[in-house]
């Protein structure tokens, strides 16, 4: 069955249209993320499909039911947010149940579900706890526990990671998505961070401008992006672009992933190396070539590479990408 679809969404703030024509539709259990820039619509998009904010036109779908008109709280959906917006008074086991008390569910169903949601994120022990004597992993994981208890249809997600620090964005990224495994619920979930989207998602819409550039999975977006929007976006670091000359076709634009140069002697890009970036396990280098142009070279390993010195750079013809003077890909 489908979960969710968006036919033709548009969305106007006074004489400004953050959303044009929107279409999607999710499947049942499908992990959906949105991504792209700042001010893209990612953040507007969710509201309306959670009815926080009403579409200028255009229809949304839950299941089978149009809820374009729906309020919120009769989707069938729960969200969770970057500011986690628990109450400070209550404790983790109040901040969880709040919701369901207010919809009437009887008390075991109640408990049930909050020893269910308290197992899945390791919070048994926290449950008398309020939110200021929490870290902010462990607050997290409430705000998510208190989306889970309510059994919803749909799970919207807006940056919920973007407060914690990289050690403990990684594991909640991994509890997330063994949560999807478990729950078989569908997620949407938005962020501007492209590790998130390539390691979460079955699908990934990417938004530019209140647009959808491209729609699909990880690797299709990697290999096969339609245009250098999306080619740029996903990839860190992100793919090269080298303006016409030598190596392109006339009036078009080549892209070279960094992790598909080489160090090569006798390779047909020259230039000097710029920057060293030593991450340990990867070495990054900044060229720049003798067109100007400023390439980054991803090599496994550890190399001692310095600054300043002359470097001749190759790489696989087949891996290279090309793209037209409106960035739209040149298949051949
Ligand atoms: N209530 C509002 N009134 C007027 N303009 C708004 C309103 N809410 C959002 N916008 C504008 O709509 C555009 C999209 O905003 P949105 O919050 O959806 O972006 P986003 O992709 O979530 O960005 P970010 O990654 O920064 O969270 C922005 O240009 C924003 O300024
Ligand atoms: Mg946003």
């Amino acid at each position: 069955m489908t979960a969710l679809t968006l036919d033709k969404i548009n969305k106007t703030f006074g004489n400004v249209n953050v959303l044009k024509d929107i279409d999607l539709s999710v499947e049942d259990g499908e992990f959906i993320v949105f991504v792209g820039p700042s001010g893209c619509g990612k953040s507007t998009l969710l509201r309306v499909i959670a009815g926080l904010e009403d579409a200028s036109s255009g229809t949304v779908r839950i299941g089978d039911r149009d809820v374009t008109t729906t309020p919120p709280a009769k989707r069938g959906i729960a969200m969770v947010f970057q500011s986690y917006a628990l109450y400070p008074h209550l404790d983790v086991e109040g901040n969880m149940t709040l919701g369901l008390k207010q919809a009437g569910e009887a008390k075991p169903v109640i408990s049930e579900r909050v020893a269910m949601a308290a197992k899945m994120l390791s919070l048994e022990d926290y449950l008398k706890r309020r939110p200021a004597e929490l870290s902010g992993g462990q607050r997290q994981r409430v705000a998510i526990g208190r989306a889970i208890v309510r059994k919803p249809e749909l799970f919207l997600f807006d940056e919920p990671l973007s407060n914690l620090d990289a050690a403990l964005r990684m594991a909640t990224r991994v509890e997330i998505a063994r949560l999807h495994r478990e729950l078989g619920a569908s997620m949407i979930y938005v962020t501007h961070d492209q590790t998130e989207a390539m390691t979460l998602a079955d699908r990934i819409v990417v938004l530019r401008d209140g647009r959808v550039e491209q729609v699909g999975s990880p690797m299709t977006l990697y290999n096969d992006p339609d245009n250098q929007f999306v080619a740029g976006f996903l990839g860190a670091p992100s793919m090269n672009f080298l303006a016409a000359g030598p190596l392109g076709a006339a009036g078009a634009t080549l892209g070279i992933r960094p992790e598909h140069l080489r160090v090569a002697e006798g390779g047909r890009l020259k230039g000097t190396v710029a920057h060293v970036e030593r991450l340990g396990g990867d070495t990054n280098l900044l060229v720049t070539l003798a067109s100007g142009d400023v390439v980054t070279v991803r090599l496994f390993g550890q190399h001692d590479h310095r600054v300043g010195e002359a470097i001749a750079l190759d790489y696989d013809a087949d891996k290279t990408f090309s793209f037209d003077a409106e960035g739209r890909r040149i298949r051949s």
